[in-house]
């Protein structure tokens, strides 16, 4: 199983068994993550992984959900930083999902404290689990694709492909609160503008559009396209009611 098949049956966990991870497999997570590459180089991260099943670390999860690791990421405070760590954190659950291990994003960081200027920005639970932690793609609860993508002209299979991937991105609360214009090889990703009212949601569906495009990009790549994400100036310049401009991914053969 590769990232991109990961993303068609991975499913969130909130039960886990508190027993631990092989070191190894730990290393390897820590290693795969320090090898991801930024949105933009000048996004700098950190990454920990706090272990509550041998060390016993002060970390008290949530109410709902007790995990024995917890992957935090920490990140400095630029534009875009939100975006990133969701961008960098779809990739490391995906991969962990690949290697059999339960997941759950947890956007609640409160208890955990700034690294050397870094702020914690969101964690993943994880760890072995009695649960299933993959699931039948159909059983998925997602908007159709045609409820959140509109076609601006006939797409070829590769292009369906990274939708489909795209649309099992998962997101705060599952409000899914992406919309995609396709077009002349190029995917528009925009946010609807009524759930980021509230500062809070806003940060949320922030890192929720680093979500997609981590699927988006993972999509691209197993259809052996390349992809370069950008900002259309054109679109910048214009003004959407319902809708906020977030990102190009333009998709080259
Ligand atoms: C940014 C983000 C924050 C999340 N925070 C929580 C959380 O605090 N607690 C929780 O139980 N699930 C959390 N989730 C998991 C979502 O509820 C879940 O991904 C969504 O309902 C889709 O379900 P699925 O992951 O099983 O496909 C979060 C997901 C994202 C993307």
């Amino acid at each position: 199983m590769n990232l991109y098949d990961a993303i068609f049956v991975r499913q969130s966990v909130r039960s886990f068994q508190l027993e631990p991870i092989e070191q190894r497999l730990l290393n390897n997570i820590m290693n795969f993550a320090n090898h991801l590459e930024s949105l933009d180089d000048s996004l700098e991260v950190k990454y920990e992984i706090i272990d509550k099943v041998t060390e016993q670390e002060k970390h008290n999860g949530s109410l709902w959900i007790k995990a024995p690791y917890y992957f935090v990421l920490y990140s400095k405070i630029g534009e875009n930083y939100l975006m990133n760590a969701g961008y960098l954190l779809e990739h490391i659950c995906l991969y962990m999902t690949t290697k059999g291990l339960a997941t759950c994003f947890m956007q609640n960081v409160g208890s955990i404290k700034k690294h050397e200027g870094y702020e914690p920005v969101l964690q993943i639970a994880f760890g072995k689990s009695n649960k299933n932690i993959y699931r039948e793609a159909k059983k998925v609860k997602r908007l159709k694709l045609n409820e959140i993508c509109i076609f601006k002209e006939e797409v070829c299979k590769e292009v369906q492909e990274i939708l489909n991937a795209a649309r099992m991105a998962p997101s705060s609360l599952n409000s899914q609160p992406w919309r995609l214009i396709v077009y002349d090889n190029r995917i528009h990703l925009f946010c609807r503008k009524e759930v980021i009212a509230f500062k809070k949601m806003k940060a949320l569906h922030e890192i929720d559009m680093g979500i997609i495009l981590a699927n988006l990009c993972i999509g691209a790549e197993e259809m052996w396209l390349l992809s370069e994400l950008m900002k259309s100036e054109n679109i910048l310049e214009r003004h959407f009611r319902k809708n906020e401009y977030v990102a190009t991914l333009k998709l080259m053969r």
